[in-house]
């Protein structure tokens, strides 16, 4: 089974509220994505591999650690997973960045790939994935095909709502993947869309509403 990290911060279940609120606009929207992302990475980002480097204080010179950017990949899963790679670059600013373009088919709810980048040498690298909702798990599945296909191994996924069957599929599918979300939802409706939930994050962020 998955290791899962559900929030339950304070200021991650404030921020939350506010997200989801329909009178939220789209700059108040993009600003919560970057801000409870960024908080979020505090936990799923305490494991990462730091490199030993030399620094000269004003007395000396010492032994220190230091995050090793070239080893991490974040890979935002577009369109809405772009919302959150600012709030993880403002920790590990020299993060490598790919890109994996999937829509869901609003009948089917299947998952469609329409482009995938990926940074060299993935298979060393801590690779995150960023995506703010997930529903029926489809999308989240099909981008951890993809980067494993691509050699990936080290994979965390990073949401901001879930639901608990989009919880339940990425996890059976992809025991080795470590899930953080901010929020655990109660279910999906008869459209795909979890509640209470927050809509459409693509179009809240894109403005395409
Ligand atoms: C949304 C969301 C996820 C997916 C979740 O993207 O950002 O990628 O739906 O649903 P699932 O778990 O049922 O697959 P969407 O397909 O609407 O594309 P967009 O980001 O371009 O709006
Ligand atoms: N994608 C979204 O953006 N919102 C949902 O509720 C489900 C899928």
């Amino acid at each position: 089974m998955a290791k899962i990290t559900v929030f339950d911060h304070p200021l991650i279940q404030h921020k939350i509220s506010i997200l989801r609120s329909k009178e939220t606009d789209r700059k108040d929207f993009r600003e919560l994505v970057s801000e409870i992302t960024m908080f979020m990475s505090y936990e799923a980002l305490r494991d990462l591999p730091l490199k030993e480097v030399d620094v000269e204080t004003p007395l000396t010179v010492t032994k220190t650690k230091m995050l090793s950017g070239d080893a991490i990949a974040v890979v935002p899963i577009l369109r809405a997973g772009l919302g959150m790679v600012n709030g993880l670059l403002n920790m590990v600013p020299n993060a490598a960045v790919g890109h994996i373009g999937l829509y869901r088919d609003e009948t089917t709810l299947e998952p469609h790939e329409y482009y995938c980048k990926l940074p060299p040498r993935i298979e060393n690298r801590q690779i995150i994935v960023l995506d703010p909702m997930l529903a029926t798990g489809g999308s989240a599945v099909a981008a951890m095909n993809f980067i494993k296909q691509h050699g990936g191994k080290k994979i965390k996924f990073m949401c901001l709502i879930a639901a608990p069957i989009g919880l339940q599929v990425l996890s059976e599918a992809h025991p080795d993947v470590e899930i953080y979300c901010a929020h655990l939802d109660e279910r999906l409706n008869e459209r795909g869309y979890i509640l209470p939930g927050l809509g459409d994050a693509g179009d809240r962020l894109f403005g395409t509403l």
